[in-house]
C-alpha cells in the first residue's frame, strides 16, 4: 500500500525533471496525476510513460486558463484533487546584477516571476474550490535560493524568496481546510532553463560541465541529489495521515547547505 492510496495530486512542470520524478512517484505511492506541461512533446512522453495513470494538459502556468483547465480536466477524470503541486520554474543562470543589461532587466524579471511566483498563485486559486471539497494541500517547489544567497541571480533568488512569502500567507488564510507547505531542493541536475529575455532559454543547468561534482564538493552531505532523492518531502506533505498537523512549512532537501560553516564546509575532517 503506497501513502497516496486513492489520492489525486497536479504537477505543475511535470514533463521534466523534478516534475517528472514526482508524478512517477505520486504514481508509484497510488495517486493518480493532473499535469499542466508547457511541452507538448514532454506531455506526449507522460502519456506514454504512464498511459491512463496521469491526465496530461499542454498549456502555460502564467495563464488563468491552462491552471483552470487542468484543475477541471483532472478532477472530471479523476474525480476529486487532493494535492496541488506549484513546481514549474525558470532560472537567470546565475546572473548577477552588474551583468545585466539595464534593458533588459525589466523583461527578465516578468519573465522570472510570471512563471516562478505568478504561476503557483494562479494554480493555487484555480486548485482552491476542488481543495476545499477533498480538505487537500497545495505544495510549493521552492529552492535554496529562498533561504540563501548565491545559487542565482537576484531574480531567481527574489521569485524564490517571494514563494516562501506565498507559503506562510496562504497557509494562513486557507486553515483550517487545506495545508499549504514548500519543499527547497538544493541543486539538482536537469533541464531547468533561462529566459527569453537574457536569451538563456535555450540554455539547461544539466549542460554546465562536472555539475554533480560541483553540488558534491558544496554540500555538507558530500553528495548531488537526485531528482528520485528528492520527492519524499512532497509525498509524506501531500499524506494526510502522516502530515495532518503540518501548515506553512518548508522542508530543506538540500544536503545541508543550512549547516555549511564559516570555516569548512562540512566537519568531515574531524570525524
Ligand atoms: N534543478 C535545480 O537545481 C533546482 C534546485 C532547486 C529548485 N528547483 C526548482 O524545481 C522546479 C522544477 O525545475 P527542474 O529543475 O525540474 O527543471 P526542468 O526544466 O527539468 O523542469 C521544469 C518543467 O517545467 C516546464 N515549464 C517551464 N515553464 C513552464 C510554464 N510557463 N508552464 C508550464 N510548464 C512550464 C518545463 O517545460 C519543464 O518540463 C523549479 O521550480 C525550479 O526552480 C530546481
Amino acid at each position: 500500500m503506497g501513502w497516496l492510496e486513492g489520492n489525486v495530486a497536479i504537477v505543475t512542470g511535470g514533463g521534466s525533471g523534478l516534475g517528472r520524478a514526482l508524478v512517477e512517484r505520486f504514481i508509484k505511492e497510488g495517486a493518480r496525476v493532473g499535469v499542466l506541461e508547457r511541452s507538448a512533446e514532454r506531455g506526449e512522453e507522460l502519456r506514454r510513460d504512464f498511459g491512463d495513470q496521469v491526465e496530461v494538459v499542454t498549456g502555460d502556468v502564467t495563464t488563468w486558463e491552462d491552471n483552470a483547465r487542468v484543475v477541471e480536466r483532472t478532477a472530471a477524470r479523476f474525480g476529486r484533487l487532493d494535492t496541488f503541486i506549484a513546481n514549474a520554474g525558470i532560472f537567470d543562470f546565475f546572473q548577477a546584477l552588474p551583468q545585466l543589461e539595464p534593458e533588459k532587466i525589466s523583461a527578465a524579471f516578468d519573465e522570472l516571476f510570471a512563471v516562478n511566483v505568478k504561476g503557483g498563485l494562479l494554480g493555487a486559486r484555480a486548485a482552491l474550490p476542488e481543495l476545499l471539497k477533498s480538505q487537500g494541500s497545495i505544495i510549493f517547489t521552492i529552492s535554496n535560493s529562498g533561504f540563501y544567497a548565491g545559487g542565482g541571480g537576484p531574480i531567481y533568488t527574489a521569485s524564490k524568496h517571494a514563494l516562501v512569502g506565498l507559503v506562510k500567507q496562504l497557509a494562513h488564510e486557507l486553515a483550517p481546510k487545506v495545508r499549504v507547505n514548500g519543499v527547497a531542493p538544493g541543486g539538482l541536475r536537469t533541464n531547468l532553463s533561462g529566459l527569453a529575455a537574457t536569451g538563456t532559454a535555450q540554455q539547461a543547468l544539466n549542460q554546465i560541465d562536472e555539475f554533480d561534482q560541483m553540488i558534491v564538493g558544496i554540500t555538507p552531505l558530500r553528495m548531488a541529489p537526485t531528482t528520485a532523492q528528492t520527492c519524499g518531502p512532497y509525498v509524506l506533505l501531500a499524506s494526510r495521515e502522516n502530515a495532518a498537523p503540518i501548515t506553512g512549512v518548508v522542508i530543506n532537501s538540500d544536503g545541508g547547505f543550512g549547516v555549511r560553516g564559516i570555516m569548512n564546509v562540512c566537519g568531515g575532517e574531524n570525524l
